[in-house]
């Protein structure tokens, strides 16, 4: 079978496409899967960058769907044919997160799903919701659980809700689109104008240009009437942050969820203690939440933004692409 293997110490020209030992058969409660589908994120980028070291020959990316080619015995949540998700913490199935670190994660910690087989942990997968691509299912693993859990989860967002998420990647997107399939009003950021007009397109109710507007926590707030978003999905980190906290409503909650700006940096404690607000980190979700979360999109119908797609000898080219910004949404990869 083919694989993407990373050399150490990383960079886009250190991807090489390897011919690996087919894994075989499923052991007891494995599942041996035909990959045919990943998706970019900046977590996938930071490894393959070399800027988050990995091991040496590391298979890349978090994010894998695909479909069942056999199952283990005592196997049976899944069957031949169905179509699945990866997980992002493959250990955490339910409950409050066990981890604060990414050692059990593909594409990180252990191997990841630029491969074409894989034979795995049943439970280190979901099904792909009904009626999705495997590029649209392989969204999911990252981006798409991430927004969920920043808005559902932890921000038991609701119809007449207000949200805020910042610039047009894949987080930020599927932010966007799934505030409003549950009926919310979103206010939307981009560096670029022709952006802010595909994300009106996209049902934005209105949008910013965060380079040429200073202030744009205040014009957020503005926009509210004065009171303040009541969701903030926070993907930029220090430099965002202070304003984050300013277009956040007393009581409000901010999911800090991003490093686009940097890894540390100065809080303005005092405004989010006298505005009451909630300040939440996050890391993706639990199998549950994706569970949830697959349910979730059959019934509201709600798709990703797909930017593009690159084959998988193509990787490195799909990453130039991310690191480009040019993307709107998720940069997909057929395997
Ligand atoms: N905690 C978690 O569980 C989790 C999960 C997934 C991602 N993340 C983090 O969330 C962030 C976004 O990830 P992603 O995969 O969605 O990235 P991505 O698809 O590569 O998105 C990058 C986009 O972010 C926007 N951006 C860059 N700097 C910005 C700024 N100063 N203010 C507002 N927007 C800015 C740009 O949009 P425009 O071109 O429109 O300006 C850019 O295109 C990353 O830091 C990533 O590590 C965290």
């Amino acid at each position: 079978m083919k694989a993407i293997t990373l050399a150490k110490p990383g960079g886009l020209d250190r991807l090489t496409m390897t011919d690996m030992e087919d894994p075989g058969a499923p052991g007891p409660g494995e599942i041996r899967v035909r990959i045919r589908a990943s998706s970019l994120n900046y977590h996938d980028y930071g490894v393959v960058s070399g800027n988050m070291p990995t091991e040496d020959r590391r298979i890349p990316m978090s994010d894998g769907a695909g479909e069942v080619e056999s199952v283990g015995e005592g196997v049976t949540e899944f069957k031949l044919g169905d179509r699945i998700v990866s997980g992002f913490f493959p250990l955490w199935q339910d409950g409050e997160p066990p981890v604060d670190h990414f050692k059990t994660t593909p594409g990180d910690g252990v191997d990841g799903y630029a491969r074409e087989i894989v034979v795995r942990p049943a439970t280190w997968f979901t099904h792909a919701p009904k009626g999705y691509s495997h590029e649209e299912a392989a969204t999911l693993t990252t981006a798409g659980l991430t927004a969920w859990r920043a808005l559902v989860v932890d921000g038991g967002l609701k119809a007449g809700d207000s949200v805020l998420v910042l610039g047009t990647g894949g987080v930020s997107i599927f932010g966007l689109k799934l505030a409003k399939a549950m009926g919310a009003n979103v206010v939307a950021t981009s560096s670029s104008d022709e952006k802010l007009e595909r994300l009106t397109a996209l049902g934005a109710d209105h949008v910013i240009n965060y380079k040429k507007t200073d202030n744009w926590g205040t014009k957020v707030r503005n926009w509210t009437g004065g009171r303040g978003v009541d969701h903030v999905v926070e993907v930029g980190g220090p430099a965002t942050l202070a304003q984050s906290i300013t277009a956040c409503r007393i009581g409000g909650h901010i999911a800090l969820i991003g490093v686009l700006t940097g890894r540390s940096g100065e809080v303005p404690t005092a405004a989010l203690m006298a505005k009451q607000q909630t300040l939440k980190g996050l890391i993706v979700g639990s199998r549950r939440h994706q569970m949830d979360f697959v349910r979730g999109i059959e019934s509201s119908g709600l798709k990703p933004e797909i930017d593009s797609t690159f084959p998988m000898a193509e990787i490195a080219d799909a990453f130039r692409h991310e690191e480009s910004g040019k993307h709107f949404g998720k940069i997909c990869l057929t395997i």
